[in-house]
């Protein structure tokens, strides 16, 4: 018995991480951690899981029901991300168990990619590098490689968190006409950042660009369906940095393919990461990032030591640095 009590409690960490944060857990934990390169398989993580008191996990883990009611033990999981659909939340609170995640650190580097991939679909970039190298660039010609403009566009972000508002304070220089937002609730900030409160069907007709950063909850998912497409410009450029389940993908694949919409630029998509033979990928329409948004070297090394203060803070029974309240 004085040995369970002396013991110190286990984590079990399911990638690799940070120096800084292994240091941080060494020092209060018995730390294991899952090496591969890809995610730890299910069976892995359940049989871990069994003896652990904390979870140090990430967005490729999947913790339902099925994982928790083997982790009899566990007192805590932080997930070393903003987002948490892949938390079964109810079920967790349920057991007792605490909740740590890592929001605000990663906020400014989402945004700046966010406003990198929104560039990057309507300039064509990606398009106009590889004509470069390829040797499609034969001249410096009028209309080649044109795409829509942001100075004087309308943009509309759908979901006005921390994100969404920094993804609109960024794109406020460019010069825009109107900057727009749909949110479940009417965001205090707004008047500040100069954006107007709209409902969905008026940013979904009025947007040149349409930015996603909103979460994935049962009320958002499929929120951009074939409804939604159709009734965007067919100017419109379509980015989401947020979730892939938002997007009904089929009904995207349709208006890229019809020209229903103009262009999309996806940094998140169902399934991740896209199988190679998926229809987006087919599509020069359709820039696709390998899920990067928060992939600042700082902030990566940021929201890896908060997952770590958020576990140690527990077993000190100090104040959680984020702790998920729902
Ligand atoms: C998150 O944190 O939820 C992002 O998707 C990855 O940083």
């Amino acid at each position: 018995l004085l040995h369970g009590i002396m013991a110190k409690p286990r984590v079990y960490i399911t990638r690799e991480v940070n120096d800084e944060s292994m240091n941080l857990l060494k020092q209060t934990c018995d730390v294991s951690v899952w090496s591969g390169s890809a995610p730890v398989s299910k069976a892995e993580l359940m049989k871990n899981l069994k003896d652990s008191q904390a979870l140090f996990c990430t967005l490729s883990d999947k913790i339902d029901k099925e994982v928790l009611d083997v982790a009899t033990n566990l007192k805590v999981i932080a997930t070393m991300s903003v987002g948490y659909d892949h938390l079964d939340v109810a079920e967790i609170k349920a057991k007792g168990i605490r909740i740590g995640y890592t929001p605000d650190v990663l906020t400014d580097a989402t945004a700046e990619l966010t406003v990198g991939l929104l560039l990057a679909t309507s300039r064509r970039l990606f398009e106009a590098n590889e004509a470069a190298k390829t040797g499609g660039w034969s001249s410096w010609s009028p209309f080649w490689m044109c795409g829509p403009g942001l100075s004087q566009s309308t943009v509309g972000v759908v979901g006005f968190g921390r994100i969404g508002q920094e993804v609109a304070k960024c794109l406020k220089p460019f010069n825009l006409k109107r900057l727009t937002y749909y949110n479940r609730s009417e965001r205090k900030e707004a008047k500040e950042i100069g954006a107007d409160k709209v409902d969905f069907n008026e940013l979904l007709t009025e947007s040149d660009f349409i930015v996603v950063t909103c979460a994935l909850t049962p009320e958002t998912k499929n929120l951009f369906n074939q409804e939604a497409f159709k009734k965007m410009k067919k100017s419109a450029v379509f980015v989401n940095t947020s979730r892939g389940g938002v997007v009904d993908q089929p009904a995207l694949v349709e208006a890229l393919q019809t020209g229903e919409i103009w262009g999309a630029g996806l940094d998140v998509m169902t399934p991740e990461p896209l199988p190679l033979d998926d229809p987006l990928l087919k599509l020069k329409n359709c820039v696709i990032l390998p899920h990067i948004g928060s992939a600042s070297i700082q902030t990566r090394n940021k929201m890896g030591l908060m997952t770590a203060q958020n576990i140690v803070a527990v077993f000190k029974n100090e104040e959680m640095p984020a702790e998920l309240i729902v």
